[in-house]
């Protein structure tokens, strides 16, 4: 057996460009890259704008707006948005959408449609409920999320207000590999754990959504991509704050927004335009899924993917030991090699590498290499 000393590396001692860094596989907030770091902490000097540091200019301000418009422009070239699409910056995560979404969209008290597919789809039903009637559109709950059933199993009926689907499961580590064609009622996504990381058509969505803190980096802010029409629509009456259509008209200023947040974001999307775009991201997504899984499928005496093979997530990848009482080893022998984020969500346990815009293919390779290992040595380690 190999000695234990191969995983004796103490997390300090892992270097990545030359720092001290873990690798971090986390659901969210995710790993950024090292150069948006660096581009942060120079960011942060007040001489950047006149004696005054980004976290202190006035959000009405010229240098604050160049700012802000920048992202939306990024955002609307990256993500190829069409122009009869607006592109709102929102505080509140993913979360506040679950809220926003029904009180924007919904019409003359009609029910929401919502394909259950885990836990932030559950998340979105809830809220959903809260102002109004909803329905169960279809459901992968039997098979404990598993699956996430093809669009041709879903009952969405023409009296919805719109239908609501989560394209990819972070929890469950399963993704939306199709979407419906010809559907009655406006489409809404929620693409948080994988936009800009995954091939999505934005113009398929009359909504598609995202909390930033997986893939465009900063927690706390969401991307809303909504249809111009629906903003015509939202009910008269709405708090402003609550309202997409005031929050358009202001151009997502209507209050002082998460500045810092927006600033941040607007690096994140910079790196990943100079990067080479959203091609190079889906097509580093691809390489980094294919090379964890595989490692996952080269060895099925101790490892068990947790999603059906043709629903497996890009950015999430979940999976048990079936050995279950060797988890706390693999976990404590992954942070020894600089490894870390690797548990399952909370609810569910079991194990999560998460892998987002900002993970290099390198760090897929370390995992898999870690896989093998640990494989290779029984889990004795
Ligand atoms: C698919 C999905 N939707 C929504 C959320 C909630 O995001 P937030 O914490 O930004 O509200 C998450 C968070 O993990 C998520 O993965």
């Amino acid at each position: 057996m190999p000695a234990r000393g191969r995983y004796d590396r103490t997390p300090g001692e892992v270097k990545v460009n030359g720092a001290n860094r873990m690798l971090s596989f986390g659901a969210g907030p995710a790993r950024w890259p090292e150069a948006v770091l660096r581009r942060a902490k120079e960011g942060l000097d007040p001489a950047r704008f006149g004696g005054l540091s980004v976290l202190e200019i006035g959000h009405r301000g010229p240098d604050y707006a160049r700012i802000h418009e920048e992202v939306r422009e990024r955002l609307r070239r990256l993500l190829a948005v069409p122009e009869d699409r607006e592109i709102l910056l929102l505080p509140g995560g993913a979360t506040m959408q679950f809220a926003m979404l029904p009180l924007n969209l919904r019409r003359d008290g009609r029910p929401v449609d919502v394909v259950l597919t885990g836990r932030w789809a559950e998340k979105a039903l809830e809220h959903a409920r809260a102002s109004g009637p909803v329905r169960v559109a279809a459901s992968g709950k039997e098979q404990s999320y598993r699956i996430v059933p093809p669009p041709e199993a879903w009952a969405v009926r023409a009296d919805a207000a719109y239908l609501h689907v989560t394209t990819n499961n972070t929890v469950f580590g399963t993704r939306l590999a199709r979407l419906p064609e010809d559907l009655p009622v406006p489409l809404v996504g929620d693409a948080s754990s994988e936009i800009l990381a995954a091939p999505l058509p934005v113009s398929r969505f009359a909504v598609l959504y995202a909390g930033a803190q997986k893939c465009l980096g900063p927690a706390g802010l969401a991307v809303v991509v909504i249809r111009r029409d629906l903003l015509e629509a939202v009910p008269e009456g709405l708090p402003p704050m609550l309202s997409y259509r005031a929050h358009a008209a202001a151009g997502s200023r209507l209050n002082t927004p998460p500045t810092a947040l927006v600033w941040l974001m607007g690096l994140m999307l910079e790196w990943i335009e100079e990067e080479g775009g959203a091609e190079e991201m889906h097509r580093r997504t691809r390489e980094r899924a294919a090379l964890v899984y595989e490692a996952l499928d080269r060895h099925p005496e101790v490892y068990e993917p947790v999603a059906a093979p043709p629903c497996r997530s890009l950015t999430n990848v979940v999976f048990r030991l079936r050995n279950p009482g060797l988890q706390p080893r693999f976990l404590e022998a992954a942070r020894a090699a600089g490894l870390v984020g690797l548990a399952g969500h909370r609810s569910v346990g079991g194990l999560r590498a998460s892998m987002y815009t900002g993970m290099p293919v390198e760090g897929a390779r370390r995992l898999a290499e870690f896989l093998d290992r640990f494989a290779a040595d029984g889990g004795a380690v």
